[in-house]
Order: structure tokens, then sequence, then C-alpha cells
């Protein structure tokens, strides 16, 4: 990342970020090291979700896929037959190539799962962002679509759209921009008075992308496969489909508000409160207990709070000794947050059980959050609103380049494009760096560095595809001293060879099936002829 580039950390969740990490959606997709994503940015490992989900594809079992947000979500939808999403975006400002296939996949096995499945040409992006002319847009937009179909998008099922003629997805764009301004883009994207405003317009219609096929239908867990470097998008989006909800849901014990720290405590002096006063055998029926607030600070004033909480004490003490004698009663509690006054009427009617209606909010004694939660969209979707939920994602590492350092399209030995010759493709693993040593005899004795070796990843990535037998021999052979370099080049150019060749016949195929699409790769549109 070069030294000017402006960070997109936001800037306001830390004080001080480290050094090395930046994640620029236009800068270079490199990352110095994956586990600082975890601490600086709230991305979580894939590794805690891994068992959740059912027959993993192989680019989670290798640990290629290494993080995510909330795909928990995805995974539950997946394991129960419930309706979930993935989509996915390419910005066509060239040859779709080996990197772009491990999203491409990520899509279509989520199809395969039982998920509606979306890919999006982001031609306005490609227009604003980089320059790129409409006719250049239109080829390349027909080379992504076309090695979609090849790997196996199922377009009947799912849905291919360009940015541009996507009258919903704008619509939508416009709807999240009056939720968004300029500071936030400032801090997110370093964005600055230079920057132009198609630009900008671009990023909000990502954000409508990423909640596109929650809109097509209904609310549903959705997945974005991309790299770690969109992740700012993401993060923008999972905050947009918040703030444009009509009610915020929250629980609560009495009239005053709990951040969720001060909330852990205030329930622990409820709960031993309560069941002192219900007897220890009694369930505990909150109607019959006669908890105040009083009594819960004088319990909390001896409480020893557990570390993660303690500095919520001080907080929690004044607000329950200022409630004197008000009981203390859990409840879920819905705030109005956009929502029209017929919207807020219609909430308060649907609250089932023993509730208080306040001027902007509404206490219910008797819902689980849950079921809080469900009634509050419901509402929401009946009246006109959207009931988003927030969207997850999962992130993949980028590929090393074949010459080492980072894979770019504009060094074509890099990388390759899924156009290659199978010829080119082929020469260009044979001529590929390595995690060899300096003579066979090293290798024999040392073994290879698998773990730093561009050929390996081919296998792990792509040229082994679900035969894990293979990256295992491949690895273990190598780490041993098993294998040597030239052998091992030979088989992997062969496989990419191979693979090279059934895709393009693929590709041919699809043809017939990208023509049938209604999507127009000829598009009239005028506009300035890119920048060269
Ligand atoms: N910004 C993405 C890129 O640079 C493309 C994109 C547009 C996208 N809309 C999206 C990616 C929605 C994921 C989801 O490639
Ligand atoms: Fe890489 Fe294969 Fe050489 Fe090992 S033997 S370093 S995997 S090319």
């Amino acid at each position: 990342m070069d030294e000017d580039t402006p960070r997109t950390d936001g800037g306001t969740e830390r004080a001080e970020p480290a050094e090395d990490v930046a994640l620029d959606p236009w800068g270079s997709a490199s990352v110095g090291d994956y586990a600082d994503l975890f601490e600086e940015f709230g991305i979580e490992a894939f590794d805690d979700v891994a068992d959740d989900v059912t027959d993993p594809h192989y680019l989670m079992r290798r640990g290629v896929i290494f993080g995510h947000r909330e795909y928990d979500a995805v995974a539950e939808a997946m394991a129960n037959d419930e309706p979930f999403a993935a989509l996915s975006g390419f910005m066509p400002t060239g040859d779709p190539h080996i990197g772009h296939k491990l999203v491409f996949d990520e899509i279509i096995w989520h199809q395969r799962q039982g998920g509606d499945a979306f890919g999006l040409i982001a031609d306005l992006e490609a227009h604003s962002a980089r320059g790129m002319s409409w006719d250049e847009i239109d080829e390349h937009a027909r080379n992504y679509l076309l090695s979609l179909l090849a790997l196996g998008f199922d377009a009947e099922e799912g849905e291919l759209y360009r940015q541009s003629d996507n009258r919903e997805v704008q619509d939508l764009g416009f709807e999240l921009g009056s939720k968004a301004n300029f500071s936030e883009f400032e801090a997110i994207y370093g964005f600055d008075g230079e920057t132009n405003i198609s630009h900008m317009q671009s990023v909000i219609t990502q954000t409508a992308d990423i909640l596109y096929p929650q809109l097509v239908d209904e609310p549903k867990p959705t997945v974005i496969p991309v790299g770690p470097d969109q992740d700012p998008h993401v993060r923008l989006t999972r905050d947009l489909a918040t703030r444009v909800r009509y009610f915020k849901v929250t629980e609560a014990f009495a009239s005053f508000e709990l951040d969720d720290d001060e909330r852990q405590l205030v329930r622990a002096a409820y709960d031993a409160l309560a069941a002192g006063s219900a007897g220890d055998d009694a369930e505990i029926d909150d109607a019959e207990t006669d908890v105040r607030c009083e009594d819960a600070a004088e319990w909390l004033a001896d409480y020893e709070p557990p570390e993660s909480v303690s500095e919520a004490k001080s907080g929690a003490l004044d607000k329950l000794r200022s409630g004197g004698k008000e009981p203390l009663r859990p409840r879920v509690r819905f705030f109005d947050r956009n929502a029209t006054e017929e919207a807020f009427e219609a909430l308060i009617e649907a609250v089932d059980g023993e509730k208080r209606v306040f001027e902007g909010h509404v206490d219910a004694f008797e819902l689980t959050r849950g079921e809080a939660e469900s009634v509050a969209r419901e509402v929401e979707i009946d009246h006109d609103g959207f009931g988003f939920r927030q969207p997850s994602s999962i992130y993949h590492r980028f590929m090393t380049g074949l010459t080492g350092g980072k894979m770019s399209s504009s060094v074509p030995a890099s990388h390759i494009s899924l156009l290659d010759d199978p010829e080119d493709g082929y020469d260009k693993v044979r001529a590929a760096t390595t995690g060899g040593r300096d003579t066979a005899e090293e290798q024999r004795e040392l073994g290879g560095e698998a773990d730093e070796c561009p050929v390996y990843e081919l296998y792990a990535y792509l040229l082994a595809g679900d035969d894990d037998e293979l990256t295992k021999t491949v690895y273990s052979e190598c780490v041993n001293g098993e294998r040597l370099c030239g052998g091992c080049k030979e088989q992997a150019a062969e496989l990419m060879r191979e693979f090279l060749e059934d895709h393009q016949e693929k590709r041919e195929e699809a043809e017939e099936l990208l023509d049938d699409l209604d999507i127009d790769l000829d598009s009239d549109r005028r506009g300035t002829g890119g920048e060269h």
C-alpha cells in the first residue's frame, strides 16, 4: 500500500490503527497480515463458524476463506432449509482471472446449497472510479458473465445484472444515500474535495447491490463473498441496513436506558433479587416479584463484576439509584426510529400482552427479544419499509502472484487470465516462482517451503478442485523433501492447461445461454471515452 493512500478504517473505532493494515477498495489488493484484520476491523475468523457449515466448500476447508462477518446467520439458514442469498459484484476493468474464479465459485456453491444467487457487473463503478469507456465495459462485462456461466452459475434460478440497468438498485441506493453523508465517506474511504461525485454515487450503488437480494423477495440472511479490500463497503452497508429500519429493539428493566454492559449488570442484580424474592424453588414470575431499583442498587454496590463490564458499574449504579422505588421489570423496548405515524400505531396494535406506550417508544412485557424483532420487521414491511437484516460476508485470501509479490492485472506474467491461451497458461506456471531450495540436494534435505509457494497455492486454490488428497500429497511431499519443483510445476502446468481448455470450451457453450438472458451487453450509453 503506498504511503499516500488514505486509510479506510473509518478512523473512529480505534485511536491508533496498526501501521500496515489498510483496506482500500480502489488501492492495491494486498494485505500485510490477515490476523490483523480481526482485531483492527472486527472481521471474525472463519474457523469460528466453520463447524456450523454442512459440507463446506474446499476454499473453506483449506483456509482460503479466512474471515467473515455474521456468516453464522447464513450457515444456520442453510442448515435449516430457510431462505438465504449470496451476491457479489465484478468491476469490468479487464479480463476475468483466476482470482475472480474464487468468487464465481463461492456464489455458485451457495446457489447449489439452495441460496438465491446474484452476480452483478459494477459498470457504474468502473466508469466513475476507473474511467472505463462504455464500450470497454460492455466487452469486459461479457467476459465476466461468460466465465460465471461456464463455471456453473444457473441463470434461470439466479439473477445477473449490470448496475446501470437495474432501476430498483438505483432507487434503493437513492434511499440509502439519504442516511449517509460526506463526512462518513471521507472517514471510510478517504474521499476528499477532489473525489468525483459519480464515484460517490457508485459507492451508494454498491450498498444497494448488497441489500438488493432482500428487496427482491423478503429480508433474509445474505452472504457477500469478496476480498477483504471490500470490507469497508460491507461495514457501511451493515450500518445503513440498520439506519433505515423503522424500529430499534432493545432490552430494558425500567424507564431508563442502559448500554450493553450496564444491562448485563442490572440483569445480574435482577436475577439475584428476583430469585430471592420468589423463593428458591419457585419459577420466577416477573409480575409477582417486587424488586425495586434502589434494592438493585444496594445489591450491585457490593457486587464484584466481571472485568469486561466493570467500567459500567458506576453508570448502572447511578441509574438504579435515581430509579428509586420504580419496580425493576425486564421488558423489550421498541424505539421509533423512522416509522410513519401509522406504522407506529400498527406496531402498538401488534404487540401482544402487557405493554406500555410512551412518546417515541413502546415497552412490551411479554415478548422475547426474538419475537419483538419479528413483530418490528413485519410491521415495517407492511408499511412500505425494507425490514433489512444486516448482510453477512466472507473473505478470501488474495493469491500470490506467479512471479512472487502480489497478483496484478497489469503484470500479465503474475496472473492467469481465464481467457489465456492454455499453452500460455502452461508456460506461466512452468515459469512461476516457487518455495523451493537452491539445489535439488538441499530440497531433499530440508524440504520445500510449500507455505511460501505460489505453485502450491495454485493447487490449493484451484487446480486440486475438491480433491483434498491431492493438496495434502503435494504439501507433505514438498515439505518432506520428496518432491522437486520441476516435476511439481510440470504437473501443475498440465492441470492448468487442462483447466483452461475445459473452461474455454464451456465459455463457448455459455454464449448461447448469455444471449438468451435479458441483459444488455451493447449499451447505447453516451459518455466520456475513458482515461488512458
Ligand atoms: N466494488 C467491487 C469491486 O471492486 C464490485 C462490486 C460492486 C461489488 N457491487 C458489489 C462486490 C456488491 C460485492 C457486492 O470489485
Ligand atoms: Fe512449490 Fe512444488 Fe516446489 Fe514445493 S515442490 S516448493 S509446492 S513447486
